[in-house]
């Protein structure tokens, strides 16, 4: 019997497979009833004989793979980064690939802004004071931290989270900057001003990473981009952890050469790099961006219709260029 056969790498929102589960043409679906990421044995065995699968950020999916699996036609990210996917294996041996763009974009916009301001406002460190009884009463000159509005807000690669955090900051009065490839029109009309990464740096008080991973974006932000960014600056990264070198910025942090930083990602996830966690002045959060029920319900269905439509041959909206053009 034809139908396609479907494996999905990890426990997902219900609501979201639903197409899938109702699909005439899907003759078998299964989810791994594990409740962790699958070792590459795993992930081997299970997507020998499958047509398409629905696989997680932490899944890598690179040539070698790839070679091991002559049935698989097709791929749905459960992200918006395809970083673990090898597209040009993928493209070359015929795959395509859909991701979870747009669902998670103001999630995860408003990542970034939380931790824009509770490393503005030290509101960790604060909360830990309190709890530890240490709090012995307001005080003109205790716990200071830095103002927001009016400051200046440098978002590394406009692209849609990049530029929803660039439309959240202008309600708080901030001056906007942004790097990217290409000149965006849609967010020089908020008053957002295109400049070079080094400017950027330069006259950032709070400077946000929102680039894709890739080879020539690895560490993007290094020793000398640390070096560019003011005593009193705020580092955010919601993107991915290697776009920082980790060690480079505990340096920078623990000898006060920036303000504090606020990391959702991390170069080695899960591991930190050491000293970054006694660091005081850092907001660390647990690679949650876009993890509201709304959104990850929305990235499940998203990876699941272009997972679909690749396997029929259609071209979704959230094909990912770069990958096998669907073939009909
Ligand atoms: C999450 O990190 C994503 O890329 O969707």
């Amino acid at each position: 019997m034809g139908g396609f056969s479907i494996f999905v790498t990890r426990a997902l929102p219900e609501e979201g497979l639903e197409p899938l589960r109702t699909a005439r043409d899907v003759a078998r679906l299964d989810v791994s009833p594990l409740d962790r990421p699958l070792g590459r044995d795993e992930l081997l065995r299970e997507l020998a004989s499958r047509d398409g699968a629905i696989v997680l950020l932490m899944d890598r999916i690179d040539d070698e793979l790839l070679g091991h699996l002559p049935r698989l036609r097709a791929i749905g990210c459960f992200s918006v980064g395809t970083d673990n996917v090898d597209l040009e294996a993928a493209r070359r041996r015929g795959v395509s690939v859909a991701n979870a763009p747009d669902v998670l974009t103001d999630a995860t916009a408003d990542m970034a802004f939380a931790l824009l301001l509770a490393c503005a406002r030290r509101v960790v460190e604060g909360d830990s004071i309190v709890r530890t009884g240490k709090f012995e009463g307001w005080s003109p000159l205790y716990h200071l931290g830095l103002d927001v509005s009016g400051k200046t807000l440098g978002v590394l690669g406009a692209g849609r989270i990049g530029q929803a955090l660039l439309r959240r900051a202008r309600g708080f009065g901030m001056r906007l900057l942004y790097t990217s490839r290409e000149a965006k029109p849609e967010i020089d009309c908020v008053g957002a001003e295109r400049v070079s990464k080094e400017t950027l740096l330069r006259e950032s008080d709070f400077v946000s990473v929102h680039l894709a991973l890739a080879k020539e974006t690895r560490h993007a932000i290094d020793e000398a981009a640390l070096s560019l960014m003011k005593p009193t600056a705020v580092l955010v990264n919601t993107a991915r952890g290697p776009i920082v070198d980790e060690r480079a910025l505990v340096r920078a942090l623990r000898e006060r050469r920036i303000f504090g930083a606020g990391l959702d990602v991390f170069e080695d996830e899960p591991a930190l790099a050491p000293g970054l966690a006694e660091l005081p002045n850092v907001v660390l959060a647990p690679h949650v961006g876009s993890a509201t029920r709304g959104t990850r319900a929305g990235m499940a269905r998203l990876a699941a219709t272009g997972l679909l439509a690749l396997l029929r041959g259609e071209t979704p909206p959230n094909w990912v260029p770069g990958s096998a053009r669907p073939v009909h």
